[in-house]
């Protein structure tokens, strides 16, 4: 039986001995730890025996805020790399497509299971990686970042052409800073984009077990960029996420590539801010494309560090996000 609540996911309770559809059921229970945009979770997934399909839940997109499913394509590409990390863990060989059906672009990816070790040992430090990553969103510690996770992380192209670009000059870093207060305060002032964010910041969906209960007002500058003058210039870690062209497809590489460093980072317990770049204004994004010898389109900006506090958002349960297998929708 799948955990009531989402958090108290335990690798003990694997269904070991049960049919693997029931084994695929649980370990959706790790891909949902997966970051959304406003925590909206816009994912459901059909599970029928040895195959999982992962769609798009466009019920749950941002019509203002996120016009065109960018950002929800990214967060459920996001889920999809997870449930793979999650049947890596528990031993699984597996095989993934992407958008595998033409006709259905909402059918973002489909894993078909081939086997798994019946004795393998859960990978506990891969699946609390999971399980603890969070957004920060309450600033940074003062403690260096570990070298491991620094000196690993490539910063090359990945296949199909997202980029992760390491943001060292200060002035590239103060642009981006200034662009993004501009753009909340442009954004905040269109009252169907207020309208829009702040259903999703709404005390009742302490009860939807979605959204992001804060309020706004918590300030950007600060969180992104808090100047702490006793801390290490290597506390944080600035990385733009960039792709070379502005498709679906590059959306779902660019949240499969997002969730890997995200892990990679949650295993050293180091977290991320994440912040939107789209709409990205000329200069900025020439003054990025410039630091990067690249010219590809900026859309998400990552701060790792240590998490000064851990801020957990909710997760639905299976039966809000389940499709029973003979559904067409
Ligand atoms: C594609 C994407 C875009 C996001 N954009 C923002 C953002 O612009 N600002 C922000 O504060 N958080 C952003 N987030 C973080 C989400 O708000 C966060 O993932 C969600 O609330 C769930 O919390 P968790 O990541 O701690 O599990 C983004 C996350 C994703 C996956």
């Amino acid at each position: 039986m799948p955990a009531q609540n989402p958090r108290d996911v335990r690798s003990s309770e694997f269904p070991t001995a049960a049919p693997v559809e029931s084994q695929l059921k649980f370990l959706v229970n790790y891909a949902i730890f997966a970051p959304s945009l406003y925590n909206t979770q816009p994912w459901s997934f059909r599970i029928l025996d040895h195959t999982v399909d992962i769609y798009a839940d466009r019920s749950r997109g941002l019509a203002v805020v996120d016009s065109e499913d960018r950002y929800l394509t990214i967060s459920c590409a996001a889920a999809i790399q997870l449930f793979e990390t999650a049947l890596k863990a528990f031993g699984f060989d597996f095989e993934s497509s992407l958008y595998p059906d033409l006709n259905d672009p909402d059918l973002l990816g489909r894993i078909t299971v081939r086997s798994n070790k019946p004795d393998h040992v859960p990978d506990e430090d891969m699946l609390r990686a999971i399980v603890n990553r969070t957004t920060i969103r309450r600033g940074f510690r003062s403690q260096s970042l570990p070298s491991a996770f620094r000196d690993g992380f490539v910063t090359r192209g990945h296949p199909f052409g997202v980029h992760l670009q390491v943001i060292e000059s200060e002035d590239a870093q103060q642009l981006l800073l200034d662009h993004l207060l501009e753009l909340e305060r442009i954004q905040w002032e269109d009252a169907h984009f207020r309208r829009e964010v702040e259903s999703w910041m709404h005390p009742m969906r302490e009860r939807t077990r979605d959204g992001v209960p804060v309020h706004r007002g918590e300030p950007l500058g600060p969180y992104l960029w808090g100047k702490y003058s006793e801390a290490p210039a290597d506390a944080t870690m600035l990385v733009a996420l960039m792709l070379e062209a502005d498709t679906p497809r590059a959306w779902v590489e660019a949240g499969r590539t997002l969730m890997q460093k995200l892990v990679e980072a949650s295993i050293h317990g180091v977290g991320a801010a994440i912040i939107r770049l789209m709409p990205i204004s000329v200069l900025v994004r020439s003054a990025l494309c410039h630091s990067a010898a690249y010219t590809g389109e900026p859309v998400l900006l990552l701060r790792f560090g240590y998490p000064l506090r851990r801020y957990i958002t909710s997760r639905r349960t299976s039966v809000d996000f389940m499709r029973p297998p003979g559904s067409v929708n």
